[in-house]
């Protein structure tokens, strides 16, 4: 049976942890559907461990509509979650419903992501969610305005950004988002708002919370470089597909591959008028 929001609405009330993990193609989500995760994330962390850009603002409408469809036709029973990128709904509300029903009707989304919990991105959410559009808010680190906030480093340390990160997190439940992700903020600051929550809250680099985000690419290894302390690995594939690719160029190279098994066979005809 597929996840709702009344489902992940009744795990949090039951205690059970709600899983979460990104994927940007068919066969990510397909693994993520596979493991059995609840909910799927098309990340706009897609435009760095996907597309290679350095930063998530870069990634276009079109880019985050193309994963996300792909991600949707490997998902069929978690629920698919959707990034807004940066720009498609700063401008208006009506552009940001604009926005949120493309991802609903050209990519199958069961909901959109939106970051950021200033007075103008509380009446985004509550916009898209009054067209009938579920909403996933992200407060704490927001890697789109990661410049505004100094970098991408941890919100919550200092007085202002801890009592500006509660105060968010209030408001996006109160705009009518129905989850909120958490990114980059010490478990103890979360650990004060947790129990007032009605909604919800994913971590990520957060502590313990109703459930957690990893991007699918940083814990199967196939991301490469520095990573954020939060991430823990959990196989190394870029080292299995290098391995992988480079026993079969090995084997073009040696002439051990194509053997016959890997070949057509012909009818005596048609190599006599190939011959002819
Ligand atoms: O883009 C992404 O992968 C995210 C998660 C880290 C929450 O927003
Ligand atoms: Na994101």
């Amino acid at each position: 049976m597929s996840v709702t929001t009344a489902k992940l609405a009744s795990m949090k009330a039951a205690g059970e942890q709600i899983v979460m993990v990104t994927a940007y193609d068919f066969p990510s989500a397909r693994a993520a559907e596979k493991a059995g995760v609840d909910m799927v994330l098309v990340g706009d962390s897609g435009a760095n461990v996907v597309l290679g850009y350095d930063t998530t603002a870069e990634v276009s409408m079109d880019e985050m509509l193309t994963m996300a469809a792909a991600a949707r036709r490997g998902t069929k029973t978690a629920f698919l979650v959707c990034d807004v990128p940066f720009g498609s709904t700063e401008v208006s509300d009506e552009q940001a419903v604009e926005t949120a029903v493309r991802f609903v009707k050209e990519a199958g989304a069961d909901a959109v992501k939106l970051e950021g919990g200033n007075p103008r991105r509380l009446s985004r959410i509550r916009a898209i969610v009054d067209a009938g559009i579920p909403v996933v808010a992200h407060v704490g680190l927001t890697p789109q305005t990661a410049v505004a906030l100094g970098g991408m480093r941890a919100q919550g340390r200092t007085a202002e950004t801890a009592s500006r990160f509660v105060r968010e997190m209030f408001a996006v439940q109160e705009a009518g988002a129905f989850c909120v992700v958490v990114e980059a903020v010490p478990a103890d600051v979360v650990q004060l708002v947790l129990e007032h929550m009605q909604i919800p809250v994913i971590g990520i680099g957060a502590g313990a919370a109703h459930g957690q985000v990893l991007v699918q690419h940083d814990l199967l290894g196939i991301t490469e470089g520095p990573m954020a302390s939060f991430v823990k690995s959990y196989a190394r594939l870029n080292e299995a597909f290098a391995e992988g690719i480079g026993a079969y160029a090995d084997e073009v190279r040696s002439g051990v591959f194509p053997a016959g098994e890997h070949c057509y066979k012909s009818k005596p005809e048609a190599l006599e008028a190939a011959r002819a």
